[in-house]
């Protein structure tokens, strides 16, 4: 690239020598012989300071230009890179040609200098990442990928694309957005059945949910694999942890029991942190500082800590004990609430804690079973301040028990006959869980509402952008 970033600049040794900063202006400041511009290009944090000094001389043209140069311009400096005499910074631009490449009008760009509140940036999601908050967000969501696949392909596991439009429901709850090339109007007003055999794939199709039943039959063949992609859920919850669509990371491995997989999947946790205290230094001491005050030492705490691991039924005894206390009353066979979830790792364990051991009815079909014949062998990652970081299980590996397990559920088994091979020819055990890649970014970043850890948030009545 023949640009330089801003980033690249900040750290390079103030030696006197010409340089070139393209950017958007953040602030503009002026005394009577000296212009301030403060330039953000999103590259890091900080900006970089811009100095114009009339003493020096500004030519017409340049002062005219400066002029028209307000928050949200984009600006090309050019100048000399020197010690800066500011605290804070270590070098600045004193700059004599500064091009602008595009105004921001002050009356009608609508991210002037003050604090904007988070609900008014989701209204302008396609400026908010010229904010230090969305710029920070963005950065982080950018490492924490890289992370991902660094811990993976370090340790051997395979990134498998699997299917955004499938025609199975992986977690059987039913909550799918439908994939059709009908014409729906038209065939409301003709009053007829609908015909899927009609339809682009001959058959009912939706958006994934999950890719982790494609995922099985790569494990199956390469042993370790992950998967990280988009997925989708029609589920109507309005709450600041769900998404309609999000990504998830999926490793899915054979040979592999439940305990394996839950070491996997805190070794995975601590490795995300410790990449975003120790990578990440500048926005995670803004988060720390702006967002989520101590946040620096929770993550610290927790990548040092040994995860908690308790079965769902002494969970459960746990929160009885305490039942007066939460809103939705728990009993033995309950799906976990975030309430009670924040109770057990905020109260009863001050950690993350794995849930193992779930009761069956509450669990998707395809979770191995206990020999007592009420738990599956489910393990859910819960974190304080959060809850549900992580879902999985060690898979059913028994060709017959899986059937069963299907039919109870009123699932056709039909539908599922290449899932069902994989125990037919070469079974082997095998476990693999789902993180929910906004989950994570809300952990790490202390964010308070997952649409503000996506660029462009979908959920009930909202697909703007
Ligand atoms: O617990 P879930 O539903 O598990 C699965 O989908 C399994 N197939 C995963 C596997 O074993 N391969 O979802 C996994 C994680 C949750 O723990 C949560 O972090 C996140 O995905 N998640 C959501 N995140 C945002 N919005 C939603 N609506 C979410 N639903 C689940
Ligand atoms: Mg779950």
């Amino acid at each position: 690239m023949k640009t330089r970033l801003v980033r690249e600049i900040l750290v390079s040794e103030p030696d006197g020598r010409r340089v070139t900063i393209y950017g958007w202006v953040r602030t503009k400041r002026e005394t009577k012989n000296l212009v301030f511009l403060q330039v953000n290009d999103g590259s890091c944090f900080a900006s970089i300071q811009v100095t114009l000094d009339r003493d020096k001389g500004i030519a017409p043209e340049l002062e005219a230009t400066l002029k028209r140069i307000s928050t949200g311009a984009s600006v090309q400096a050019t100048g000399l890179l020197v010690p800066s005499p500011a605290s804070g910074q270590a070098v600045e631009v004193q700059a004599d040609s500064v091009v602008l490449l595009g105004e921001a009008p002050v009356d009608t760009y609508p991210l002037q200098k003050k604090n904007h509140s988070l609900e008014f940036l989701r209204e302008i999601a396609h400026l908010r990442p010229r904010t230090n908050t969305f710029g920070a967000v963005a950065r982080m969501r950018s490492q924490m990928s890289y992370a991902v696949h660094t811990f993976f392909q370090e340790r051997g596991f395979n990134y498998v694309h699997t299917p955004i439009i499938t025609a199975s429901d992986c977690e059987g709850a039913g909550e799918m957005f439908q994939v059709t090339t009908l014409d729906l109007d038209r065939l409301a007003k003709s009053g007829k059945d609908v015909d899927f055999s009609q339809d682009f794939f001959g058959k009912p199709a939706n958006l994934t949910v999950s890719g982790q039943l494609e995922a099985e039959t790569y494990a199956t063949a390469v042993t370790r694999v992950y998967t990280f992609g988009p997925t989708f859920r029609a589920e109507n919850s309005n709450t600041t942890r769900h998404l309609a669509e999000f990504w998830m990371i999926e490793p899915e491995t054979a040979f592999c029991d439940i305990a394996d997989n839950m070491d996997l999947a805190e070794e995975f946790v601590k490795y995300l942190l410790s990449w975003a205290l120790e990578k990440c230094a500048d926005d995670m001491k803004f988060f720390d500082e702006r967002i989520q005050k101590g946040l620096i030492d929770t993550l610290t705490a927790v990548v040092n800590s040994d995860f908690a691991r308790v079965t769902y039924t002494d969970a459960m005894e746990d929160l009885l004990k305490n039942a007066d206390s939460f809103e939705f009353k728990p009993y033995w066979g309950c799906d976990l609430q975030s309430e009670h979830e924040r109770y057990l790792t905020e109260t009863v364990h001050k950690r993350p804690v794995i849930v193992t051991d779930y009761p069956k009815e509450i669990k998707a079909f395809y979770m191995k079973q206990n020999p007592d014949g009420k738990t599956v062998r489910a393990m859910d990652v819960l974190v304080p301040g959060l809850g549900e970081l992580i879902g999985g299980s060690e898979r059913e590996e028994d060709l017959a028990k899986l059937e069963t397990r299907i039919k109870e559920l009123g699932l056709d088994v039909k539908d599922y006959w290449w899932y069902l091979d994989l125990r037919r020819f070469g079974t082997v055990p095998h476990s693999g869980f789902g993180l929910g890649f906004e989950r994570l970014l809300l952990y790490v970043t202390g964010m308070g509402n997952i649409r503000d850890v996506i660029p462009y948030p979908r959920a009930p009545k909202l697909a703007e952008f």
